[in-house]
């Protein structure tokens, strides 16, 4: 088993570039399916999660190859539109499988996705969608199959802003006869660059962004390019990282339109953030400040995959804070880990009320999810002494080499197997 092994206590500085967009490639990557053709998405990282994107799209028939941040998507054969429940398991965002085939070919099976240390990670919001366009679905078992003779476009409201439902509608909506609304659709970036590929594939969707999607179904659709957006979830932990252990960088490709709510949690906490033609630059050069409450909630507020990462500063911060996770129901495995480093940290329902205290203490630690583990990297940089942190694949589904990123900063940290 791989571990890092973090020397603490060095200030960061210097710069780096952000890659692309783990959670806007994976459903894009789906849609390839949605058209045979040969598809061209750059700027895709170099992750586990996005290799797996590619098995599944290989057991389906189609033809990929990557060449550095290119990956090319031959979708022209497609043989099968059963997901591999081994791969669905593996990674939930198989889900985004469901709507390109729909629309496609009239029919899907997949299977009931494993939960994961953040939550019971429901698919209901996807399937009623589904049902409303007139899709049918059969379980037997873990298998799901769903089938429509033809989707038809309808007005469908979201119980809850979902990520991957909004993302799933756009997509088997895109071909459907007439028009679709989806109201209380979520509003991320990713779902913006989604709606770009889309487009480019010749469909006909506007909204993205608002909290109301528009599509007017197309009878035929084309192959296409595009390049990702960059990762706002990369950026973020750069710069809580930063932000945590002191010092001055400049994050490239980082687009501060994107981190929002973060950047002026990050500000009242005394860091300098600026944005410039090719990125943002942070520098922090004082103890951390306590600030009030911090809410995760559906964007643009507060993202939940950066609440873990900025719990590590509040952990070290003069005074005391708390974090309220309205996501997932349990994203805070990385508490009871960073308790072991010292952390003075009281779990309140949904609350995490965080006592400030002066240093974090090296130990070994062991990541619990993809965010999770970023925090506890993040932290055996800010602690004393050295720090091992265990279950590496978990951080290598969202981060190609979290070492060599933050080395480059000036980190001291070595992966052992
Ligand atoms: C996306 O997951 C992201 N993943 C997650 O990032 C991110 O944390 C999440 O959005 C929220 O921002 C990708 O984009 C690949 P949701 P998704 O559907 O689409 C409940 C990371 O670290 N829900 O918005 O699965 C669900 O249980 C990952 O990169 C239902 O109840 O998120 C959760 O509590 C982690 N029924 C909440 O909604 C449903 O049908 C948010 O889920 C769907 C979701």
């Amino acid at each position: 088993m791989e571990v890092l092994k973090i020397d603490g206590g060095k200030r960061l500085a210097g710069t780096v570039k952000v890659d692309g967009a783990k959670n806007a490639a994976l459903p894009i990557l789906a849609a390839t399916t949605i058209v045979g053709g040969i598809h061209r998405i750059s700027n895709v990282p170099e992750l586990r999660d996005i290799s797996t994107m590619m098995q599944i799209l290989e057991s389906l028939g189609c033809k990929t190859k990557r060449e550095g941040d290119v990956v090319t998507v031959d979708s022209t054969d497609i043989t099968s539109t059963q997901i591999p429940a081994e791969l669905m398991m593996k990674m939930r965002s198989s889900i985004f499988l469901m709507g390109p085939l729909l629309a496609r070919f009239g029919e899907v099976e997949t299977f009931q996705p494993g939960g994961c240390a953040i939550g019971e990670r429901k698919m209901d919001i996807h399937f009623s969608g589904l049902e409303d366009l007139g899709v049918q679905f059969v379980q037997s078992g873990d298998s799901i199959k769903g089938k429509s003779s033809r989707l038809i476009g309808t007005a469908i409201k979201l119980r809850f802003p979902s990520v991957g439902a909004t993302e799933n509608l756009m997509m088997a909506a895109a071909t459907a006869e007439g028009m679709t609304t989806i109201e209380n659709a979520a509003r991320e970036p990713e779902i913006v660059d989604l709606q770009d590929f889309l487009n480019a594939l010749g469909a006909r969707i506007s909204g993205a962004g608002t909290s109301t999607i528009s599509v007017t179904g197309v009878n035929s659709l084309g192959a296409a390019e595009h390049r990702v957006i960059p990762d706002r979830i990369v950026a973020g932990t750069i710069l809580c990282a930063t932000v945590a252990c002191g010092g001055s960088v400049d994050v490239l490709e980082a687009r501060i339109d994107h981190i929002e709510s973060l950047v002026k949690s990050l500000r009242e906490m005394g860091a300098e953030i600026e944005a410039h033609a090719n990125g943002i630059r942070v520098s922090m050069n004082q103890r951390p400040k306590a600030i009030g409450e911090i809410k995760t909630g559906p964007y643009p507020d507060f993202p939940t995959d950066l609440q873990s990462q900025v719990m590590v500063i509040l952990s070290i911060a003069s005074g005391d804070s708390s974090i309220k996770e309205t996501i997932f129901e349990s994203r805070y495995q990385h508490v009871e880990q960073l308790r072991l480093m010292g952390a003075e940290i009281a779990i309140e329902g949904e609350v995490a009320k965080i006592h400030g205290i002066d240093g974090l203490t090296g130990t070994k630690v062991a990541s619990t999810d993809l965010r999770a583990g970023a925090a506890l990297v993040i932290a055996g940089m800010v602690a004393r002494g050295e720090t091992t942190v265990e279950n590496l694949n978990h951080i290598d589904r969202g981060y190609h080499r979290i070492e060599e990123l933050f080395n480059e900063l000036g980190a001291s940290i070595r992966r052992e197997s």
